[in-house]
């Protein structure tokens, strides 16, 4: 299936905001591997809401310039909204084109929690390498497709989905996680290709806690802009939504609902 960029709200891009917790701290720690400085010139591709950019913006500080692009509206105004620096900018944009951002104008390039549900990933990193500064680098978190047989919630949504009366109708392989996905090998692969230095790669697993099985899928339906389950057809997916709930809550732990799944954290230099 392809992703859609036409099903986010104001409500799902205000409750990204606030549950987005797990994106923000993988991203601090890509942050890190890419050792932002103060001073760096920075674009954020797929800010989202912003809120890694402004932790990104206060690494920086007054001397350094950030730039972030995300193709949803409802994401980048409250982005704008929630930005005080002047030398900070979100705008709309996409990862395939970034026509209007010059040559060699930036030290560091991230995608955070982005790169799964980018179309045309070769264009993406073309633009990336041309747009990066010599000795500029790129960071990417993204789930690793290799090991998402073993992710709780693709588990138990995959299961779900693989009962009556789903089965006669949904295809598991397009799930936009399926298509679109990658796999740590491909990464490489796609980095190397578009002419970078691949420097470090390591998938970590990440564990999540949530207290209800709804404030999982509400966490989901958040940070996939709606698109989650859009494989299944719309007579459906309210079930589907519910029968994945009653599973979710089987998992319930003293710390509510656990799972955990496993993230690629790259990064690659221009050199
Ligand atoms: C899970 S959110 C991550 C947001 C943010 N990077 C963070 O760390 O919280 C995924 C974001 O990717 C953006 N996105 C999807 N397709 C994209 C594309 N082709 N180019 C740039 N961003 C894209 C979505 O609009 C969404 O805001």
């Amino acid at each position: 299936m392809a992703v859609h960029l036409t099903l986010d709200n104001e409500n799902l891009a205000s409750t990204y905001d606030e549950v987005s917790n797990t994106q923000f701290n993988n991203g601090s720690i890509l942050i890190q591997k890419l050792e932002v400085e103060p001073g760096d010139s920075v674009l954020d591709i797929g800010s989202g809401t912003g809120r890694l950019g402004r932790h990104v913006i206060s690494v920086i500080g007054q001397s350094g310039n950030f730039v972030g692009i995300d193709p949803l509206g409802e994401r980048i105004k409250i982005a704008n909204e929630k930005n005080q620096y002047a030398n900070a900018v979100f705008q709309i944009g996409n990862a395939e084109d970034l026509s209007s951002i010059p040559d060699n104008s930036f030290d560091v390039v991230y995608l955070n929690a982005v790169f799964h549900w980018v179309l045309n990933k070769e264009v993406a990193l073309q633009e990336i390498f041309r747009v990066l500064k010599l000795g500029g680098k790129v960071g990417i978190t993204t789930g690793a497709k290799e090991l998402s047989s073993f992710s709780g919630v693709k588990l138990i949504t995959d299961n779900v989905l693989k009962r009556d009366p789903y089965n006669k109708i949904v295809r598991l392989e397009d799930s936009t996680q399926n298509q679109h996905g990658l796999t740590t090998t491909a990464l490489i692969q796609l980095l190397a290709g578009a002419g970078l230095t691949v420097k470090d790669v390591q998938i970590k697993e990440i564990k999540r806690s949530y207290p209800t099985a709804s404030d999982v899928t509400k966490f989901i339906e958040a940070s996939s802009f709606g698109n989650f389950l859009n494989h299944v057809p719309e007579s459906l997916r309210d079930k589907a939504k519910v029968d994945i709930e009653i599973e979710l809550e089987k998992q319930r732990t003293k710390d509510g609902i656990t799972f955990s799944g496993y993230t690629i954290f790259a990064v690659a230099k221009k050199q």
